[in-house]
């Protein structure tokens, strides 16, 4: 009677313990927005990093369509800093994202992206640092991090979460990223790199990193007056006023008050510039339209109708918080209640200090050991143009194995690349913004698949 008693109780304790974890992660069949059951593998949960496991890190884990066993496991960071990893699943190269329609009030719906890099690379999309998406702190400090912060608990992410998914520890692994990720991904790659030669448990298959329009160096934003010029933003005799009068240095703190002439010139750019969508520069500058892109109770609602030439992608993007509020929407995530008040996509809360200026000597250490790195730049963004990346990788005065040649989708070119020594490929996308993958997806996923399969662009 004694043992029988003792083995119920056991099962209670045993289905308890197991509804409590499943309250807080595990496998998303159904999420609202999405009709039926979703044709991905997608789990949720939270690892704990920092002493006393007190910041709860979250993550969107999407398989491989292919082949999740052997297929890349990809540590993805969404910039920001502080901006959810939900932009780079629903915006960028996850396997779902909005139906492009304007909102009229429901719960805005999904549709299928044919070209998610889900369909051969395992990702991890993470919400980091804390503060950033549905990553809280238990208690102490608010939501204080910084670059170094960042990218050690990222690496104690990984660590941890391998323990957990010990089938993917042998899967050849990346990290990888956009714009402010520039600072974090190559911090967190030497991190690993540097947990596999001290001898670290798990030994993890660090194989290299990708990034997208990164930030890297302290220059990147003199660049944008070239850019400028280049793409017939402003003209060039303004341009060449600009470069005598400022001597190439337009970055305000470092213009002197007397310097008149160059305060002039940058006057007149900045006229030239004003409303300019400088993460695409084709796109329309929703900020200057009189569609109404802000909170959900401020919106205005629409009739249910495809969306007409001029629309924003922002306007879309902005569902993002209407829907990740939605309570039925973090049940199915698994949100732990009372974890994280209003969602937002970029945390505004967020008490993150920039401590990195200078990315390079992380991009040569790295190269110097061997890893892989792809560095893509879409040819329209004007917040990171390409002309700077090609600066710092010129910098780094790696010799040229494969020079500059155009790369082609469906016989048409799709951009340029040129590949260094050290493994690292160099590609722009042409017609690409800030984020590529978001304006250009088919050439962006063929970039992609190209390069993870060891293949030339
Ligand atoms: C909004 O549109 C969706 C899909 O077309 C429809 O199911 C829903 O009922 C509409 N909601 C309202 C409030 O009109
Ligand atoms: C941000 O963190 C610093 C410590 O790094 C602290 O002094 C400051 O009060 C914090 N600010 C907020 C708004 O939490
Ligand atoms: C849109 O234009 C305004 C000026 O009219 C500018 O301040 C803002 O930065 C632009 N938005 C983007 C995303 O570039
Ligand atoms: C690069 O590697 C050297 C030697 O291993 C090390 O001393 C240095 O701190 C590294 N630099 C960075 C930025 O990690
Ligand atoms: C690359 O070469 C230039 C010119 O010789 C030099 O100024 C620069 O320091 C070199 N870069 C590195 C990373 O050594």
């Amino acid at each position: 009677m004694d043992r029988f008693l003792f083995f119920i109780i056991i099962i209670i304790v045993i289905s308890c313990f197991r509804a409590a974890i499943s309250t807080s992660t595990g496998t998303v069949q159904y999420l609202p927005g999405f009709q039926g059951s979703l044709p991905f593998h997608l789990e949720t949960g939270y690892v704990g990093v920092d002493e006393n496991e007190d910041i709860q890190l979250f993550y969107y884990f999407i398989q491989s369509d292919s082949n999740p066993k052997d297929d890349p496991l990809i540590l993805w960071i969404t910039g920001g800093p502080g901006c959810s990893s939900i932009s780079g699943l629903l915006y960028e190269i996850g396997p779902i994202k909005f139906e492009e329609v304007h909102y009229n009030g429901s719960l805005p719906s999904f549709i299928l992206r044919p070209s998610s890099w889900t369909k051969i690379a395992n990702i991890i999309f993470l919400d980091i640092p804390v503060g950033t998406g549905f990553s809280y702190r238990r208690s102490g400090q608010a939501s204080r991090s910084n670059d170094f912060l960042l990218a050690d608990q990222a690496y104690e992410f990984i660590k941890k979460w391998l323990r957990s998914y010990p089938e993917f520890i042998s899967n050849p692994f990346y990290v990888g990223g956009d714009s402010y990720s520039g600072k974090s991904v190559p911090v967190i790659t030497q991190l690993v790199s540097n947990g596999n030669e001290a001898g670290s448990e798990p030994y993890i298959n660090l194989k290299g990193y990708l990034l997208g329009n990164p930030r890297a160096f302290p220059d990147e934003d003199n660049f944008q007056i070239r850019f400028a010029n280049g793409m017939g933003l402003i003209s060039d005799e303004l341009y060449k006023s600009l470069l005598h009068s400022c001597h190439g240095e337009y970055r305000s703190e470092y213009i002197s008050s007397n310097n008149v002439a160059c305060l002039q010139n940058l006057e007149l750019y900045q006229q030239c510039i004003d409303g300019i969508e400088k993460p695409h520069i084709l796109e329309p500058n929703c900020s200057a339209m009189v569609l109404p892109i802000k909170l959900p109770s401020q919106m205005q609602f629409k009739e249910q109708q495809p969306l007409s030439s001029f629309y924003c992608h922002d306007e879309v993007n902005s569902l993002t918080s209407i829907w990740a509020n939605d309570a039925g929407v973090r049940e199915a995530l698994h949100i732990r209640e009372g974890s994280v008040g209003d969602w937002e996509r970029c945390g505004s809360n967020l008490n993150f200090t920039k401590i990195l200026e200078d990315i390079r000597p992380y991009h040569l250490n790295l190269s110097k050991k061997g890893y892989r790195s792809l560095i893509y730049s879409g040819d329209h963004d004007m917040v990171i143009p390409h002309q700077s990346t090609e600066a710092w990788i010129k910098y780094l005065n790696y010799s040229i194995t494969n020079q500059w040649r155009s790369w082609k989708y469906r016989g048409q070119i799709a951009g340029y690349t040129e590949s260094y020594s050290n493994m690292m490929t160099y590609a722009t996308v042409k017609g690409g913004g800030h984020t590529t993958p978001e304006s250009k997806p088919e050439e962006s996923y063929a970039m992609f698949e190209r390069w993870i399969s060891y293949q030339p662009l």
